[in-house]
C-alpha cells in the first residue's frame, strides 16, 4: 500500500492556529449494495489504497481535524485498523467502532463513542474520496458562526417534485436547489443530542414515512438550529454505483503524479 506518512501536517507549517478540537466521524459501515461485487465498496482498491483511505488521508493531513473515529461493519474493526496502519494514516484515529443497520445508526454509534474533548464534529461518508481541504476549511469557518453546516453544490439540473402517481407536482426555482454532500459539520453536544432524540423517535419517524438520509435532517427535525449551506465542489462525488468507477479512474489519472 502507498505510504502517506511523508505528507506534511499543516498545523506544523502554516500560520494556522488550532483553537478547537474537531473530530471526524468517518462512515465506512455500509454494505455497498448498489455497487455490488465481492469486495465491499469502502475496501475497493484504487491505486494501492482502499476507497475509505482517500478521504481519511485528506483529513489526516488537514490540521483542522484533531481526532478521528471510523465506523465499520461489525467484526471489521481489526481488519480496518490494519489497513489504516498499513496506509500510515493511524496517528489521529482514536477509535474504530461498529456501525449500525442504517447510516443514521452508524452516525449515532460514532457520536456516542466520542469520549475525548470535542467542540465540532465533521461527519463524512468514506464513499466521497475527493473531498478537498479548501472545503473543510470553509466548513470549519462557517460552523463556528452557525453551529451547523453542510457541504454542497448548486444543482446543475432542474429538479422536479413528484406526486405519488409519478406526475410533476411542482418545480422549485433552480437557484434555490442545492445538491447536498458531506462533510456535514456540527457543534458536538447539539448533534449528539439531536441524534439521541432521533433514535428515540425512530419508529415514529418511520410510521410517518420519514427516511433520515443525512445529518442536517436530524438537526432540522430535532433542533431549532438553521443549517448553513457551504460550497464544496462538483468533484466531491459519492461513489455509489459501478458507473461512478469511470469518474473515479478519470479523476485519479488526472491527479496522478506519475
Ligand atoms: N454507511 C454506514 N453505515 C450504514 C450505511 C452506510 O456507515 N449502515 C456509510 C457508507 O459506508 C458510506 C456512507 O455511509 O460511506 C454513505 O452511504 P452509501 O453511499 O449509501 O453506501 P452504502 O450504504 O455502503 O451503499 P448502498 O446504499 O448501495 O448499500
Ligand atoms: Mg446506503
Amino acid at each position: 500500500m502507498k505510504d502517506l506518512t511523508d505528507q506534511k501536517d499543516l498545523t506544523d507549517q502554516k500560520d494556522y492556529k488550532q483553537e478547537d478540537r474537531c473530530t471526524l466521524v468517518l462512515l465506512a459501515a455500509g454494505k455497498g449494495l448498489r455497487m455490488g461485487g465481492d469486495t465491499r465498496k469502502q475496501y475497493m482498491n484504487f491505486k494501492g489504497m482502499p476507497l475509505f483511505a482517500y478521504s481519511l488521508a485528506t483529513m489526516d493531513n488537514c490540521g483542522i481535524i484533531t481526532d478521528i473515529l471510523i465506523t465499520v461493519p461489525e467484526g471489521d474493526e481489526e481488519f480496518c485498523r490494519e489497513m489504516v496502519e498499513a496506509c500510515g494514516l493511524g496517528r489521529k484515529v482514536r477509535k474504530i467502532v461498529s456501525g449500525g443497520k442504517e447510516r443514521c445508526f452508524s452516525v449515532h454509534n460514532g457520536l456516542q463513542a466520542i469520549d475525548w474533548p470535542c467542540d465540532y464534529v465533521f461527519i463524512h461518508d468514506s464513499a466521497r474520496p475527493f473531498i478537498e481541504e479548501q472545503a473543510i476549511r470553509r466548513l470549519y469557518d462557517e460552523v463556528k458562526t452557525h453551529k451547523a453546516c453542510v457541504a454542497g453544490v448548486p444543482s446543475k439540473d432542474t429538479v422536479k417534485i413528484a406526486d405519488s402517481e409519478g406526475f410533476v407536482k411542482n418545480t422549485p426555482n433552480r437557484r434555490d436547489v442545492w445538491i447536498i454532500q458531506t462533510p456535514q459539520v456540527f457543534g458536538f453536544e447539539m448533534i449528539r443530542k439531536a441524534y439521541e432524540e432521533m433514535v428515540a423517535s425512530y419508529d415514529d419517524l418511520q410510521r410517518k414515512g420519514v427516511i433520515v438520509t443525512d445529518d442536517a435532517m436530524v438537526v432540522e427535525y430535532f433542533t431549532g438550529c438553521k443549517v448553513k449551506l457551504v460550497m464544496a465542489s462538483y468533484s466531491n462525488i459519492k461513489v455509489t454505483t459501478p458507473e461512478d468507477l469511470v469518474t473515479v479512474s478519470a479523476y485519479l489519472k488526472e491527479n496522478s503524479d506519475e
